[in-house]
């Protein structure tokens, strides 16, 4: 649809969406871009979505008018979780082996890692991408934690537009190879997201990069806002209790928020929301620590570390935004250790066959402290976001193996048969 305006989500002041925008260039607030959507009401129903394409293109009328530039991100599976979840381990220590009808699970994995380049990334870059084309960019930068910097690079690499990406040197194996493959300038920095962020606003103005990194532009929270109608969606319009979110940016929490808004405009859904659950690593949790404290903003956290990768951003540009949602949503946010994140991670794959990224697997291990706590009953309806696949962590699932192996391999087993796995 037609951009009316781009409205800052800090002083309120509307700017054009005829030319590419940043931030407010008053107070450096995030940018929402506003539709027309009274005009929409009754004239777009639920019902006139059946049919239409299994992507997040699907929702057209709610995303910019441009011609997509489309790797067939979104409308991802909703699978019903016949254990609840993951339920909790047993007295026995024994794992639990389910099975309850999955008819009636009400516990749900939304499963993020079938997006081109494996992760729920493709879903802000193809919109980001799709403008940058629309607006004429060449030349795109961003700072990553890994998967972004991926998707970045193909979708740029289908446009035909340079991509500049700046990601740490130890992120996964998967994400420097996919960026190279890509055709995308890959920096490698001695440091964090944070520090990757500051070389791209250093050099952007001279090497005439547009900048789209997470939330300094407006259209990946579009991209990302799709998770939330698909959820209302799968779910047949009712939006479930509690959705819980692996946070690092915030862009899907601030998206899916966004989305509840607009489809209650539309007239799709009420005026009830979910209770919006952050999920992130014990060794990096800036918006727990916040939360906890009843503060409106973040502190940069200080040696952050995880196996999560896209969990290890120290502070979040949206941090804001995200700390009003939990407060809005009564949302709460939950902190997992690594080996907590593991040892969800081999459980859902082992009871489900969904081999997560580990940022999903976090999800998990917030689902049951939530459950334990008595925050989330077992009727209660709950979303678990997979945002990645595992497949692009081979080497970090390894190594957090090897580190949680409680004996050093012993001369026995050298040269013979490695195991048990
Ligand atoms: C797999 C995965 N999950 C979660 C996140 C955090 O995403 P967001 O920045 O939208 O909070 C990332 C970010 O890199 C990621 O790659
Ligand atoms: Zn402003």
């Amino acid at each position: 649809m037609r951009i009316s305006y781009l409205e800052c989500t800090r002083c309120g002041e509307h700017l054009s969406a005829d030319r590419p925008q940043n931030v407010c260039p008053k107070d450096g607030g995030v940018l929402y871009v506003r539709y027309d959507l009274a005009s929409l009401k009754g004239k777009l129903r639920p019902e006139n979505l059946s049919g239409r394409v299994a992507s997040m293109w699907r929702y057209a009328e709610v995303l910019p008018d441009a011609d997509p530039v489309t790797l067939g991100e979104g409308f991802t599976p909703m699978l019903p979780s016949p254990c609840g979840g993951g339920a909790l381990p047993r007295q026995d220590g024994a794992e639990p082996r389910h099975h309850t009808s999955r008819e009636h699970a009400n516990v749900f994995i939304k499963d993020e890692g079938l997006n081109p380049t494996g992760s729920f990334k493709a879903r802000g870059m193809s919109a980001a991408v799709t403008m940058a084309r629309h607006y004429g960019l060449k030349k795109l930068a961003a700072p990553s934690a890994g998967n972004a910097g991926g998707a970045l690079a193909a979708y740029a690499a289908a446009a035909g537009i340079e991509a500049h990406i700046f990601m740490p040197k130890d992120v996964p194996v998967a994400n420097r190879m996919e960026c190279d493959y890509y055709g995308a300038h890959v920096t490698l920095v001695d440091g964090l997201i944070s520090d990757c962020g500051r070389m791209v606003a250093e050099r952007k103005d001279k090497e005439g990069w547009f900048d789209v990194s997470t939330l300094k532009e407006p259209f990946r929270v579009e991209g990302k806002k799709t998770m939330g109608y698909e959820v209302a969606e799968q779910l047949d319009w009712k939006l479930p209790q509690g959705i819980i979110y692996p946070t690092g940016g915030g862009v899907g929490m601030i998206g899916m928020w966004k989305a509840f808004d607009e489809m209650e405009e539309l007239g799709w859904i009420g005026s009830e929301r979910p209770k919006m659950i952050t999920v992130q690593a014990a060794g990096c949790a800036p918006i727990v620590r916040a939360l906890e404290a009843g503060k409106s903003t973040s502190e940069m956290w200080a040696g952050a570390a995880t196996f999560a990768a896209g969990l290890r951003v120290p502070k979040a540009y949206g941090d804001y935004l995200i700390l009003d949602i939990l407060n809005k949503s009564q949302g709460t946010a939950v902190a997992a250790t690594d080996e907590e994140i593991l040892a969800a991670l081999r459980h859902w794959a082992s009871v489900e066959g969904v081999f997560a990224a580990p940022e999903g697997a976090a999800s998990l291990v917030a689902y049951q402290k939530l459950r334990a706590s008595g925050f989330f009953n077992a009727e209660d309806k709950v979303v678990l976001f997979n945002t990645g696949s595992a497949y692009k962590y081979l080497d970090m699932i390894e190594a957090q193996e090897e580190e949680a192996r409680p004996e050093p391999p012993t001369a026995g087993n050298i040269g013979g048969i490695i195991g048990p796995y």
